[in-house]
């Protein structure tokens, strides 16, 4: 690609997808195009705010008029793989957000749209692109945690504002173990080196979501467990309401033969401790850096510049919906199930 070519941008979906606008904005090698929302009110907002040359309330429309080389789709879950393939269809590299899709059937349609239409599909996972993650899975390969068998990721809200899209299962496939989990459960095994997980228990509760309003049909709690080849297990914990102090809780556990270390992946610091240390916990920076969408868009633009593959490739996508979708039957089922074999 000629140093000197600005790839043309565009974004779907323009509330969580204004980060987007202002990661390409910013971005030297990107001329944000257009963009696209169903509320003509928001898309007049983003257009004055961002001095957009083009705007649409359809995304077909948009596909076919704007000449885009990439578009990120940032719509609520049940829009991803509709706007995917025609985007892909279409010629255009695209940045789905997280979760892939809200079926697996879904997923393997957009994977398969990539491949026909041979350009890059990414999805947007972005924590295990940071410098973060790095220095947390420097610190597992180097073996100061020794080996580690257990790990404990949790992500409580006592309550959550979010669109109401969130709330409907239709809409989101699900409730705090798509929406938060689906963050937690790629990058804890991208962190042990992508294990294969071998078994699946969920449990999933719904009291409060069912009190707090008509229509709410996703979980408000859920609590994963996952099985992994080698013996180690992962446990999973999220929620969007919970009768418990305001605010919320993030933290993620690895616990070894040697030592542990515990962290807030948007935060600021890791704790570690090891008996080496006398038990005496040792409080470790975390690079100052961002968590937000800004990753994710400048390491898909780098891989197009640079014909790379993005690290939140789709088949990592996949194979967080694959076990997510297995969480729910499991909940359904109250018992343990295989994760079944691949079907790309
Ligand atoms: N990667 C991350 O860390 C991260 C963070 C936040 C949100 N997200 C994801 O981003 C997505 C959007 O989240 P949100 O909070 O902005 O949701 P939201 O429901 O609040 O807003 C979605 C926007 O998309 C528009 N929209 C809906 N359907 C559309 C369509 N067919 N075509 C064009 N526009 C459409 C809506 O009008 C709205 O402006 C969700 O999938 C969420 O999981 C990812």
């Amino acid at each position: 690609m000629p140093q000197s070519k600005k790839l043309r941008a565009g974004v779907i979906g323009l509330r969580m997808g204004r980060a987007h606008v202002q990661a390409y904005r910013q971005h030297p090698r990107i001329e944000l195009a257009a963009i696209c929302d169903v509320d003509p009110k928001r898309l007049e907002e983003v257009k004055s705010a961002y001095e957009v040359p083009l705007s649409f309330v359809d995304a077909g429309e948009m596909f076919r008029r704007a000449k885009l080389d990439l578009v990120s789709v940032c719509t609520p879950n049940a829009w991803h793989a509709p706007l995917t393939v025609a985007a892909l269809r279409a010629g255009i590299h695209t940045l789905c957000t997280k979760p892939m899709a809200t079926r697996c059937q879904d997923a393997r349609r957009m994977i398969r749209a990539a491949e026909r239409s041979r350009k890059t599909l990414m999805i947007g996972f972005q924590l295990p692109m940071t410098r973060m993650a790095s220095a947390i899975r420097k610190m597992i390969d180097s073996g100061r945690l020794g080996k580690v068998y257990f790990v404990h990721a949790v992500y409580l809200r006592n309550h959550c504002e979010l669109g109401p899209g969130f709330f409907s299962r239709k809409n989101a496939g699900g409730g705090p173990l798509i929406d938060l989990g689906v963050h937690l459960i790629d990058f804890t095994l991208w962190l042990l080196g992508d294990p294969r997980v071998t078994r699946v228990l969920g449990s999933t509760y719904d009291h409060l979501m069912r009190q707090s309003g008509e229509g709410r049909d996703v979980e408000d709690l859920a609590r994963t467990h996952l099985r992994l080849a080698g013996g180690a297990t992962l446990q999973i914990e999220v929620s969007f309401m919970m009768h418990r102090p305001p605010g919320e809780t993030r933290c993620v556990s690895l616990y070894g033969t040697e030592g542990s270390v515990s962290f807030d992946p948007w935060g600021t610091e890791a704790i570690y401790c090891s008996p080496r240390l006398k038990n005496s916990p040792k409080t470790i920076p975390l690079p100052q850096e961002s968590r937000g969408q800004d990753v994710s868009v400048n390491h898909f633009v780098k891989c197009l510049l640079k014909g790379k593959k993005p690290v939140a490739s789709p088949a990592r996508g996949y194979r967080v919906l694959q076990i997510l979708e297995t969480a729910y039957r499991s909940a359904r089922a109250e018992r343990e199930l295989p994760l079944p074999k691949s079907r790309v």
